[in-house]
């Protein structure tokens, strides 16, 4: 673990206060009066009543008998309980008036929209848990998901959740390289896709990436593989393995009875990035996640049943799990799905789909809203958005700024912005304004919300004063973390349980990977990544994920790989970059490795500069020394103490590979 990077403290600006408009919280869910600051009290002195309560709002088959099992890191929630997580998110609204009320809006990039109905998708849903059970799959096999944002994706979720199938879903940008490497950590039975997505416009062609992906038996688990016709343009079929959704659904048997799972039965795997090259297959629970997401979906986002939910991430991203899928659905919610770019055809895609679909709270990335802010005021104002009441950002720190003007420019000075810190290994969202009671700043995820117990420290455990930046740890157990990484125990426990300590008893704290402080009002500011991680429009990379990838093209010796703030992206990435004897550097080499990066994660992981170094600045130990390197990239020149380099050249030998 890094040392937080000393930045010069600016004020917090703890007077910068936005309390939320008095008639948002007159109708609030949790406001002064229906959650005086006594019960925040009482949900810290009890978390566990707390989680309980919150896990009473969903459908179980049977009830639990013990509320938490704690032995660091091994938790487990809800034991004794049963349950299925499509019960709670659809059968029991199916059985009632929302039968007919719209679960899924959705919007593909050409203009389409379909609407289904609690009652459709879960039809939907039984059928198709019926093709995957025709498939040989039974509770505990895994299927991987890659598919673009269609309502078919959130019906393959959660068909796989009604059997106990544990779905891997992959983002439809990743490679078929890295698509490939999920699928065998995983030893998915089944792969769902389709023929191709819309995107910008094209077709982005999924099957064929698919295709790659298995060619050669480089996934020897795989039995089958479903296609859905989506764009219909041509793809290939391999006998025996490959069969179209809509033939399979036509034959199959629906599944009305849910398999009951254990409540600690895994629900899903997905892969993030951490700090070495291969990613973490981080598993959620089927109990305590849901327990997670239902509730911070109901108070966060204040949700009502005649909200229109929008969450724009894709559900490739734990964001889309939890906030397009799980948390909505067990509310009973409406959600609004749309397929494709953010500006396309046009900069004011976002406010006029907004407008015609009167939706009602947005839930976006700080990367998005910064787009629309260089975009300018005259798109949204051009739309009729009186239909928000409620925003959101998630996905990295957002700058005052851009929150000022998501507040200003799109919800016209009327809508609590919350900002939610979380993460993938959270499950659901952990600090955050609740909107009819905290008052925001704007860069400040205000809170921790009841029954989480986070805190800024020291690296020996004590608490960092006031303003003093430290690291952020969380110090119970919740239910919605993650349970372990898919077949390596030893990884998770290295990864977030042994950085820092309570240093009165000993016990681990979870640690976050990122840097904060906390302000004298007890508000948080996250300042980000304290370890190898890096933050590109919110997508998360490990730094040594694109190393190992620029170290596979045949002309690179060694590559060291470091973020540096982009205004717009949040971060940017920066790779230094030796090469083999005789090669020499050229404008193509740089292409073909960008090429190259691309092709072995994923168009978004693309490096924006190569630069070419004799050597890599290494301390005496061998260690590349990044923080010089993250200086360099962000300053151009590099200051401070080089005493410890091995290669005194190393240093002057950098330079840009433009020169
Ligand atoms: C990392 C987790 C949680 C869903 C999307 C990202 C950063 C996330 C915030 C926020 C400041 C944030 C953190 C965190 N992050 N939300 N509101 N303010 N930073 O999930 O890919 O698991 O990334 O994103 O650095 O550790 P993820």
């Amino acid at each position: 673990m890094n040392k937080p990077a000393k930045q010069a403290l600016e004020p917090l600006a703890s007077r910068d206060l936005f309390p939320t408009p008095p008639s948002f919280a007159a109708r609030a869910r949790i406001n002064r009066s229906t959650w005086a600051a006594q019960r925040l009290d009482d949900a810290a002195r009890d978390p566990l009543a707390y989680w309980e309560a919150a896990a009473d709002a969903l459908e179980w088959r049977t009830r639990w008998h013990q509320v938490l099992e704690w032995s660091a890191p091994r938790s487990k929630w809800f034991l004794g309980g049963t349950l299925n997580a499509t019960e709670s998110c659809l059968d029991r609204h199916a059985r009632s008036w929302r039968r007919t009320k719209a679960a899924l809006i959705w919007e593909g990039e050409p203009g389409e929209v379909r609407t289904l109905t609690y009652g459709q998708l879960h039809d939907d849903v039984c059928r198709f848990a019926g093709v995957l059970r025709a498939l040989g799959l039974v509770s505990g096999d895994r299927a991987a998901i890659y598919l673009p944002l269609v309502p078919e994706a959130v019906v393959a979720m959660l068909a796989c959740a009604r059997l106990g199938v544990i779905h891997g879903v992959v983002f439809g940008g990743f490679s078929a390289e890295a698509l490939c490497s999920r699928i065998n950590d995983a030893s998915c039975k089944v792969v769902i896709t389709a023929d191709g997505g819309a995107r910008k416009g094209q077709v982005v062609r999924l099957k064929d990436t698919v295709d790659q992906a298995l060619a050669n038996g480089a996934c020897p688990s795989v039995t089958s593989v479903v296609v859905l016709r989506r764009t219909g343009h041509e793809v290939s079929m391999t006998p025996g393995r490959d069969r179209w959704w809509h033939e399979l659904v036509r034959d199959a048997q629906p599944v009305r009875e849910a398999v009951a799972v254990d409540a600690e039965h895994p629900l899903f795997i997905l892969y993030t990035s951490g700090t070495t090259g291969k990613p973490k297959g981080v598993v959620h629970s089927t109990g305590g996640y849901l327990t997670g997401v239902a509730r911070t979906m109901r108070w966060v986002f204040d949700l009502k049943d005649e909200d229109v939910f929008w969450c724009s991430a894709d559900v490739g991203w734990v964001t889309g799990h939890s906030y397009v899928v799980y948390g909505p659905l067990a509310n009973g919610a409406t959600v609004f799905l749309y397929e494709g770019a953010p500006t396309y055809p046009g900069p004011d895609r976002f406010w006029e789909m907004i407008a015609r679909h009167r939706i009602s709270i947005l839930y976006t990335a700080p990367t998005a809203i910064r787009t629309f802010m260089r975009l300018g005021d005259h798109h949204p104002q051009r739309h009729d958005l009186s239909s928000l009441r409620l925003l959101g950002s998630v996905g990295e720190p957002i700058n005052p700024e851009a929150w000022r003007w998501y507040h200003q420019a799109v919800g016209g000075g009327r809508c609590p912005v919350v900002d939610t810190w979380w993460q993938t290994e959270t499950g659901a969202i952990m600090a955050s304004p609740l909107p009819g009671l905290t008052a925001q700043k704007p860069g400040s995820c205000t809170k921790p919300l009841p029954g989480v117990e986070m805190d800024v420290v020291r690296q020996d455990g004590s608490r960092c004063a006031d303003d003093e930046q430290g690291f952020l740890v969380i110090k119970r157990p919740w239910p919605s973390m993650m349970r372990t990484v898919w077949g390596d125990d030893e990884r998770f426990r290295q990864t977030y349980w042994v950085q820092v300590k309570d240093p009165a008893t000993g016990a681990p704290w979870y640690f976050t990977g990122d840097g904060a402080r906390r302000d004298q009002d007890g508000y948080l500011w996250v300042i980000g990544r304290v370890d190898d991680v890096v933050n590109v429009s919110g997508h998360r990379l490990g730094t040594a994920e694109v190393e190992s990838a620029l170290v596979s093209h045949l002309a690179v010796a060694e590559a060291a790989v470091v973020g540096r703030p982009d205004e717009l992206k949040g971060q940017g990435i920066v790779a230094f970059v030796t090469l083999k004897d005789g090669r020499p550097p050229s404008e193509a080499l740089v292409e073909e490795l960008k090429r190259q990066v691309a092709s072995e994660i994923g168009s978004f992981a693309r490096p924006d500069d190569i630069r070419w170094a004799n050597a890599l600045p290494k301390t005496r130990s061998g260690k590349i020394m990044r923080r010089l390197l993250r200086e360099l990239a962000t300053t151009g020149r590099v200051t401070g103490d080089t005493t410890s380099l091995e290669d005194f050249g190393a240093i002057a030998a950098l330079r840009p590979a433009e020169d």
